[in-house]
């Protein structure tokens, strides 16, 4: 067992229903870790009488924040961040999917996938849900390495059988088969799962939807995830190609994909019906703002979501994405909302940190696990500690309370102030941090 003193910040209530007082703040707290999971939790003083003979863990010169949960990022894109200027399917032309064919080659994809697990957990990320690769053998490779790490993810084979360069066509046949394969091997192993995961409907035919459907329904906590809504050329195209859907959204719904265990990326433009059938099923969205401002896809219509009980939470859509810290996305959309004037939600701190942690944990229907540090919940942990002398350094020490502290975080953080993060109470990244397996 191991105590950890630390001040600590988690939202275990939604600060957007109840308010900035949903913040759980405490300056001088007591966390008992056993097995990797918080089993006693109060004020230092209290905890440590109640255990003297455990090793306390002093974390007093940062703060200790629940993991962030990346609900939307795609592991064949690291090397291509930062390809800026393009609209989303010219950049998914000349930019994605030329990087995503790469990944046929066994031995590249082991080294992204690597340096892809390696990415998230520096930047504090502890769950994921994760678009894997069109290979199979890729697909498998980024598994191995968030097991090898310790990573929670969820993740699945990439299918489509249309729009896409030859080399990642595949078949409905052969996408169950592949997937079907995969699911057996990696879903409830350990802290991984499996997510069907079609691209998006513009490159899949009815016929692989319905493959789609099938694997899904093979077993009851298997996951679902896809793009929707992103950009207006995407959707009319999508309109062209589904003449009996509805929208977007319906072309999914009808075979069945659209549930409480279904996440869909960005959501920029959506109708109202489509929010409609989001709430009343319980599928959740994965905002990602720096993505939508980085391909010109829009201004986020949070406020409509929250007004029509849409869950949301945040993903950082690496790579068209600007990288994976979850605290630059929690920023993007502070700023996406500012520039909405009185169309915006008025995101504060806490609002940010219940969106980069709990609601992601929400959508993946992991929140008895993680998303919290409450007592029962794995040790899911980030220690937010930056370098003597930064900036973020100089501003925390001249704070004034904890949702300042915590808007300082946000503004200012980034993977380097994420001194050790913890996933089930082991160090994942950081000073003890296991070293991975080198390449073969
Ligand atoms: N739609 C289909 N594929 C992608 C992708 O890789 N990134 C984004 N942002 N949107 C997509
Ligand atoms: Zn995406």
């Amino acid at each position: 067992m191991t105590l950890y003193r630390a001040a600590v910040m988690d939202t275990p209530r939604d600060p957007l229903v109840e308010g900035p007082d949903a913040l759980r703040a405490d300056a001088d707290a007591g966390l008992l870790v056993r097995d990797g999971v918080v089993a006693a939790r109060g004020p230092f003083a209290a905890v440590a009488a109640a255990h003297p003979e455990e090793e306390v863990v002093d974390l007093r010169a940062g703060v200790l924040l629940p993991g962030f949960v990346d609900t939307h990022v795609h592991y064949p894109q690291v090397r291509i961040i930062g390809g800026l200027g393009m609209p989303l399917l010219d950049w998914l032309t000349s930019c994605a999917l030329p990087e995503e064919a790469r990944l046929a080659d066994a031995a590249h994809a082991r080294a992204v996938a690597r340096e892809f697990v390696d990415g998230l957990v520096r930047a504090g990320t502890t769950t994921a849900l994760v678009f894997g690769s069109h290979f199979p053998g890729a697909t498998d490779a980024v598994f191995a390495a968030a097991e090898a790490v310790g990573l929670r993810m969820t993740a699945g084979l990439v299918v489509g059988d249309r729009f896409l360069p030859e080399p990642l066509l595949t078949t409905p046949d052969a996408a169950l088969a592949h997937g079907r394969a995969l699911l057996e091997k990696w879903h409830g192993r350990g802290r991984l799962r499996y997510a069907v995961t079609p691209r998006f409907s513009l490159s899949t035919s009815d016929a692989m939807l319905e493959a789609c459907a099938e694997l899904l329904a093979a077993r009851e906590d298997v996951w679902f995830t896809s793009h929707l809504n992103e950009n207006p050329t995407e959707i009319e195209e999508v309109r062209r190609l589904f003449p009996g859907a509805g929208h977007y959204l319906d072309s999914y719904h009808q075979h069945g994909l659209v549930t409480a265990r279904s996440v869909l990326a960005h959501n920029v433009h959506p109708t109202a019906h489509e929010l409609e059938v989001l709430a009343g099923t319980g599928a959740a969205v994965a905002h990602c703002p720096t993505s939508n401002c980085s391909l010109g896809s829009g201004l986020f219509p949070l406020a409509a979501h929250l007004d029509a009980g849409v869950r949301v939470a945040l993903g950082s859509d690496v790579g068209a994405g600007s990288g994976f810290c979850l605290l630059k996305e929690g920023l993007q959309a502070y700023f996406v909302q500012r520039l909405l004037g009185p169309h915006g939600v008025d995101l504060g701190p806490a609002a940010l940190l219940h969106l980069a942690t709990r609601a992601g944990a929400l959508a993946l229907g992991l929140s008895d696990q993680v998303g919290d540090l409450a007592v029962g919940k794995q040790f899911d942990a980030v220690w937010v500690r930056p370098q003597p002398g930064t900036t973020l350094d100089v501003v925390l020490r001249h704070g004034a309370d904890a949702p300042d502290a915590l808007a300082k975080i946000f503004t200012l953080g980034t993977p380097s102030d994420i001194a050790v993060v913890w996933v089930a109470g082991r160090t994942v990244s950081g000073p003890s941090a296991p070293v991975p397996p080198p390449l073969p």
